[in-house]
């Protein structure tokens, strides 16, 4: 016992004396007294040969040593100042860790690259509430209430105000711009809509769409032709074919839908095309005369031509995608195809 308790008499001799001046010996301080094969460990290994009535005694003498050496490590370490001392631990010629940069949403790429089309022919870009009035997402359309068509779009209306709805089409864009009066009008309108529906692979209770408006005096529905061949070739390729099917909506007269030949058989016959060939990307038509009256335009002097388009949609077939519950899940996997050019 009495060369034991000389032996730690001289390691806190050793302690004291060590001078607390660089991280290296900080490391070689902490493995030499406190590691798993240290010398406090060792020294309480020691107490199996102390003789029983002594026991007591060199405990605590071991656990008054053991604190001692605990306590200039704490001290030391805490006098660092931190960067002089880490730089020499680190090496600053490493290369750092990558950053993980985000992508943008492929519904922000695919609504960008429509946008940038139509800006090519003159096009801007105008945008509206989501929260509407029953005017301007419906009555204004040539939608008054009770109209059979209302149903078309089962809609959300607000609890505390029924005249209060969030918009069920970005057409309520057209209907403020018309509204405002400037003429000619050359817009798009990109934007989130909502409809009450079921969730499921092809249907959501929001999505996106792009609405287009061109009004002007002598606007024909050979120019609508034109603008709307001039963008699926662009968005889609130039072999793309194309049709344009007679359709109804209350806002449009003549009113059409446009097919484009199905991307994922080539116009063969697929399940997304339900075996015809062609899928559905829009509605368009000429605006109603009725609209352009109910937002104080002058319908014998102008006329115009109005389309609207499902972004989702229009992803799916770009990128093939077959549910579109994806774009809404921000799941990384899929979210990180998609790398942004625009
Ligand atoms: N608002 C229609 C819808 O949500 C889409 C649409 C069709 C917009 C024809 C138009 C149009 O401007 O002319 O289903």
């Amino acid at each position: 016992m009495e060369n034991l308790l000389s032996q730690i008499a001289a390691y806190k001799q050793e302690i004291e004396n060590t001078q607390a001046n660089g991280s290296a010996n900080l490391e070689e301080y902490r493995i030499r007294f406190l590691g798993t094969k240290g010398i406090v460990k060792a020294m309480f290994g020691e107490m199996k040969n102390v003789p029983a009535e002594q026991k007591k005694e060199f405990g605590a003498i071991l656990n008054e040593f053991k604190q001692f050496a605990e306590a200039k490590y704490e001290s030391w370490k805490a006098s660092f100042s931190g960067p002089d001392e880490l730089t020499n631990e680190i090496d600053l010629t490493l290369p750092g860790d990558p950053m993980n940069l985000g992508s943008r949403h492929p519904i922000s790429l695919v609504r960008n690259e429509i946008i940038s089309i139509f800006r090519r022919l003159g096009f801007s870009v105008a945008e509206g509430p989501e929260v509407e009035d029953d005017w301007h997402n419906f009555t204004a359309l040539n939608l008054p209430e009770n109209h059979p068509a209302r149903d078309m779009q089962d809609t959300f209306y607000l609890n505390q105000n029924p005249d209060w709805l969030l918009r069920t089409h970005t057409s309520n864009v057209q209907v403020r711009e018309m509204e405002k009066g400037k003429l000619p009008i050359r817009i798009v309108c990109p934007g989130r809509v909502y409809r009450n529906e079921t969730i499921s692979a092809r249907a959501h209770c929001f999505f996106h769409q792009v609405e287009g408006l061109y009004i002007d005096e002598h606007v024909s529905f050979a120019d609508l032709k034109q603008t709307l061949y001039f963008f699926v070739q662009e968005l889609f390729g130039r072999d793309v074919k194309i049709r344009f099917r007679p359709s109804y909506f209350p806002f449009t007269e003549p009113s059409a839908e446009m097919d484009i030949s199905c991307l994922l058989c080539n116009g063969k016959g697929c399940n997304v095309c339900k075996n015809t060939g062609w899928v559905e990307i829009l509605g368009c038509g000429m605006v109603h005369p009725q609209v352009l009256e109910n937002c104080s335009i002058d319908s014998n002097k102008f006329t115009g031509f109005a389309f609207g388009m499902g972004i989702e949609r229009i992803t799916m077939l770009k990128h093939q995608i077959n549910d579109l519950r994806l774009f809404s899940e921000n799941d990384v996997r899929f979210l990180q195809q998609f790398t942004a050019s625009l």
